[in-house]
């Protein structure tokens, strides 16, 4: 078999064999096949798409490229949870304790901030001390004595992935269906859990612009993880404006933190509750109103907020800044962007201020650099508020000042006044079984 003729037939739109999948996978996972003919496939694959077997195969295959976790010492209450990537995500810090002092086992690999889009492993390092490497033992003992533990995907958990993504990120192939499904459910059933709950993000700052798209994305995706034996739902969430009001590591951090205090309302906790409810559904075997219940009450009760402290001091994480958020480092560069007309916020393009967060320092321009944990947005207005010329709308935080300007009109660019009051968007558009 050659890489060539595969490209070639995929290229011509053609269906490729099981065979001719996995030995693509096999060869760019040991190095056999380098990187331009991955690419020039990828490309294939973005121009003529795959059908629903050819993406199972390679999602299978993918899986298989490295370890395959076996969480079934944890029965069936083990659950994870995917989001496809956004700005101001910060709901696995939310969620992930909430389901676990519920009784669910979460035992999640997180993945780390990927160009405007930010990652659940680089907030959680925004802590002293927070471990987010564990050996196998002490990641299965934690979860098995506490119910939770989050580290980074472990250098052998779907290599074949690991490899393509970071190919895909630099060629101008991510937004693929099926490159997308395979991807996250290679990693997903790689990673063990028996349930998965998908948020899937539409809009300007997610991958799937549209919820048509992401409805499709998301069949697709439960499919796959039902045909490898897992209970999968999946919910379609809003992703034009950030989740919440803090874009940035600790500045996301501390926003989790006042959601498990129940100190913080709106959209960002409701996604939470709804994504927990469907973690408690899957996992633990409720229904769905008696789910949501749950999930209210374990926040409202403060039980949500133990778990956290709970987790992150047993992962090495310094649970004073827990229960005292202040002591979080500040930025040295507090900055006040503020109005430059009277109006309505018409709009916060999530994707541009993901990006001036990402300039402030708060995100990764090449893989090597260092993140400042410090840096960030915090939306003062969000879309549907009114201001009056000169009111401040964000704080821009940074340790270095000279990443202020282009930041700062980044940030700008994101936003579109109105005379008239903007409708509000939907949040929710649906949950996918
Ligand atoms: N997240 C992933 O892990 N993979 C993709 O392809 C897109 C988002």
């Amino acid at each position: 078999m050659r890489m060539y003729d595969i490209i070639h037939k995929k290229r011509l739109g053609l269906e490729l064999t099981n065979e001719e999948i996995e030995f693509f996978v096999k060869g760019y996972t040991d190095g056999s096949i380098p990187d331009y003919q991955a690419a020039a496939f990828a490309m294939a694959v973005v121009f003529v798409g795959m059908t629903d077997r050819e993406t199972a195969a390679l999602t299978l295959a993918m899986a298989h490229s490295g370890d395959m976790i076996d969480l079934s010492c944890l029965g069936d209450l083990s659950v994870d949870k995917h989001s496809t990537g956004g700005v101001g995500d910060k709901t696995t810090l939310i969620v992930a304790p909430t389901v676990a002092a519920l009784g669910a086992k979460v035992a999640k690999m997180s993945g780390r901030g990927l160009g405007h889009t930010g990652g659940t492993v680089d907030k959680l390092e925004s802590i002293e001390g927070y471990k987010t490497s564990l050996s196998e033992e002490d990641f299965l003992g934690q979860v098995k004595k506490i119910g939770i533990a989050v580290i980074g995907q472990t250098g052998n958990l779907a290599p074949c992935d690991k490899k393509l993504y970071a190919l895909r990120d630099v060629t101008a192939t991510v937004d693929s269906i099926p490159l997308i499904t395979s991807s996250i459910m290679s990693k997903k059933i790689a990673a063990g859990s028996h349930s998965i709950v998908l948020d899937i993000k539409t809009g300007s700052g997610a991958f799937m612009k549209t919820p048509e798209d992401a409805e499709v994305l998301g069949r697709k995706m439960i499919d796959i993880g039902k045909s490898c034996g897992r209970n999968v739902a999946a919910l379609i969430t809003d992703m034009n404006v950030p989740l919440g009001h803090a874009v940035g590591n600790a500045l996301e951090v501390k926003e989790a933190i006042s959601v498990l205090r129940g100190e913080t309302k709106g959209d960002l906790r409701e996604v939470c509750e709804a994504l927990a409810s469907s973690m408690v559904c899957l996992a633990l075997g409720k229904d769905l109103e008696e789910s949501k219940k749950l999930v209210k009450d374990a926040i409202d009760s403060g039980l949500a907020y133990a778990k956290f402290r709970e987790w992150i001091g047993a992962q090495g994480g310094n649970v004073a800044w827990c229960e005292n958020p202040d002591l979080f480092p500040r930025a040295k560069v507090e900055y006040d962007a503020v109005a430059s007309e009277s109006g309505f916020i018409g709009g916060m393009n999530a994707e541009k201020i993901g990006s001036a967060s990402v300039l402030l320092g708060a995100g990764r321009v090449s893989k090597e650099d260092k993140i400042d944990m410090s840096a960030g947005i915090v939306l003062v207005k969000k879309k549907g508020e009114y201001v009056e010329k000169g009111d401040v709308v964000a704080k821009l935080y940074t340790s270095d000042e000279k990443r202020l300007p282009d930041a700062e009109k980044m940030f700008f660019d994101a936003i579109t006044y109105s005379d008239t009051e903007p409708q509000k968007g939907t949040l929710i558009y649906k949950t996918l079984h």
